[in-house]
């Protein structure tokens, strides 16, 4: 039989009591945990969000003991009883209230429970499926309810730091037209307008524009963003973004922001962060990292094409025009043969490039260019040294007659595959022998401010420029004239923030001249009558008076999954949706009436015609 709540309130929570509390009467609430029955004396783990306390329900406590025979794994009780300090021998410390139990004076049934597929004391993780279908147990989970708390404790610090910068907080819509950030939109079809479609926003770009535009200085909006692309374990269809803009913004000024903020959320878990962050052009990031968002816990790489001599490289088939990059790797120098091997498996088997996965071996036949590699890498005596090198290639028979920028276009897409090959292979081999170099350890979080961007990606599929940030991102001041002339030279006035090689926002100091803004949209390969249809009110628009303004947009469930030392932004997201974009507790996405796709306008195709 369940019993009725009543007027009962309780009077702590399950973390809550001490060993000062002995001798109180208390009320408690929440889930059983655990329960062990010993016949006479029957111990019931009772947990809510702050903790766990031990109940003791003796045999003399009658309808008390009757009920806690009956209790299974997730009943909801209420327990009235004392506070009782535990012997000696029988004090837990692995909880904050095991210096104590309570006594059960009576107990309250308030709720029963199905036998689950698995209980939140399980110390074994259910399979990820299992957990996701049952979210509201698995989020009972002390794991999930600690992300949880963290999750909140993050917004709100950074809610209230940029209140305190002056900032406001303004809503805008989800329902509303495609906002470009690269990925495809989700639609939402209009009854009204039947064959007609809003799109949900990738981010609100457009909006906090308009807002400088509006004479609102400093925006933000902590806010859910929707993107169709394909999911990886920091990718999420619907995910959360910290976005703000400001008017007469320098980068400078958004990079004070956002350290603020952080240094606001990470002393959420007591960590001090050190501000200013560092700052590196792309430019300088790909060569010594050969990525866009480095990790900066492991050293960078070194070209080390200076250690060859002209007829080494001849003798080694290394083209002499590319760099040559020394990977270092603390701490793993003593790999055995076979693990060296699978360095070269790692790397994979290139035409382009190869990886001198022995520094050893190389040293027996050019000592000298050894000795210098070293001396340029700087590898302790204990560290991992491998060295990446570009293939001399046969020439294409067009490159001969192709004009000299072409070529030395072609010469740069190869030493930036050169570079991005060797830090592939940095970061595997970082994962790799994590353990041993230590460096991954939780805790160990290095910022860095990329700056300096190319305005432009080059798309071979289309044959057409892309934005690399979006189409809005400034070009550079003094690069303005290579519009046209040399897209693939512009800068933008972009930048990322990146933690521990993970991209954790982007931002850019905004077009706010109309003329500019087409100039962009021409570049990108957009005629005047495409600009208006998609555009055309933005264009409008910025020409009534637009301030000069700049802002950035942070993933905040990458920031929660950092902090929490999780794998996946799953384990920080209290309903997300799996690989596959499903949300398998209430099984979304699913079919529609026949009714309600015709109040549409809509017909479904099979989908063998898609
Ligand atoms: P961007 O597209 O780079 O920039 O997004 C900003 C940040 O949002 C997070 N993010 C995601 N997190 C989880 N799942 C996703 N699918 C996902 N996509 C992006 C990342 C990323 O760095 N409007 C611009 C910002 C600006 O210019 O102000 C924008 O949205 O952490």
């Amino acid at each position: 039989m369940l019993d009725f709540l009543g007027y009962l309130k309780r009077t702590h929570m399950c973390g809550e009591l001490r060993a000062s509390d002995a001798g109180s009467k208390v009320v408690l609430m929440g889930w059983v945990n655990k329960r062990r029955d010993l016949g006479n004396l029957i111990f019931l783990d009772l947990r809510d969000r702050t903790g766990i306390t031990q109940v003791v329900v003796t045999a003399d406590s009658g309808a008390a003991h009757d009920k806690a025979a009956d209790v299974r794994s997730e009943f909801v009780l209420a327990v009235i009883g004392h506070v009782k300090l535990r012997d000696q021998g029988t004090v837990n410390k692995n909880i904050a209230t095991g210096e104590i139990e309570v006594v059960a004076d009576a107990v309250r049934l308030l709720n029963d429970c199905k036998p689950l597929p698995f209980t939140p004391a399980d110390t074994v993780l259910a399979n990820e499926e299992v957990r996701l279908k049952h979210r509201y147990v698995d989020l009972r989970r002390p794991e999930m309810q600690r992300n949880i708390q963290l999750r909140h404790k993050v917004s709100i610090a950074i809610r209230e730091f940029l209140n305190s910068q002056g900032f406001y907080e303004i809503e805008t819509p989800f329902m509303t037209r495609s906002t470009p950030e690269g990925a495809r939109d989700y639609l939402v079809p209009s009854r009204v307008y039947p064959g007609e479609f809003y799109a949900l926003p990738q981010s609100p770009q457009i909006f906090k524009q308009i807002l400088m535009i509006s004479g609102f200085d400093k925006y933000f909006q902590i806010v859910r963003c929707f993107r169709d692309e394909d999911l990886r374990a920091d990718r999420q269809p619907e995910f959360t973004q910290i976005d703000l803009e400001i008017s007469f913004a320098r980068p400078e000024m958004v990079f004070h922001v956002v350290e603020g903020f952080l240094k606001a959320a990470f002393s959420t878990i007591g960590v001090d962060l050190h501000t200013p962050f560092p700052q590196m052009s792309y430019d300088q990031a790909i060569r010594l990292y050969g990525i866009d968002k480095p990790d900066l816990r492991i050293p960078c790489m070194a070209d080390v094409r200076e250690a060859f001599a002209p007829a080494n490289l001849e003798t080694l088939h290394v083209d002499a025009e590319l760099p040559i990059v020394a990977i270092v790797i603390p701490k793993v120098g003593d790999l055995s043969r076979k693990d060296r091997d699978e360095i070269k498996t790692m790397f994979g088997d290139r035409k382009d490039a190869k990886v001198f996965e022995d520094i050893k071996r190389l040293e027996k036949s050019f000592p000298e260019a050894a000795a210098k590699i070293r001396e340029l890498a700087k590898p302790n005596a204990e560290d991992l040294l491998v060295v990446v090198a570009g293939n001399v290639l046969a020439t294409a028979a067009n490159a001969v007659t192709d004009p000299a920028h072409q070529t030395a276009v072609r010469q740069c897409q190869r030493a930036y595959e050169i570079y991005a090959a060797a830090g592939q292979l940095r970061l595997a081999l970082a994962q790799k022998y994590a353990e041993r170099h230590g460096a991954f350890k939780h805790g160990n979080f290095r910022f860095l401010w990329v700056t300096d961007f190319p305005m432009f990606e080059w798309d071979e599929a289309e044959g057409r420029w892309n934005a690399a940030h979006h189409p809005f991102t400034s070009p550079h001041e003094h690069d303005m004239d290579k519009l046209e002339s040399d897209p693939g030279a512009v800068r933008a006035l972009a930048y990322d923030v990146v933690l521990n090689g993970t991209e954790l926002g982007s931002g850019s100091i905004r077009i706010h001249r109309q003329d500019i803004q087409a100039k962009i949209f021409k570049a990108l390969g957009m005629s005047p009558e495409e600009q208006q249809a998609r555009f055309g009110f933005f264009l409008e628009a910025l020409q009534y008076g637009t301030p000069p303004h700049g802002g950035i947009a942070l993933g905040l469930d990458r920031i929660v999954m950092i902090l929490a030392g999780a794998e996946s932004l799953r384990e920080v997201i209290p309903f997300p949706k799996t690989a596959k974009a499903v949300d398998l507790m209430v099984d979304a996405p699913t079919p529609v009436s026949a009714r309600q796709l015709k109040e549409l306008g809509i017909a479904v195709v099979g989908k063998k015609d898609l």
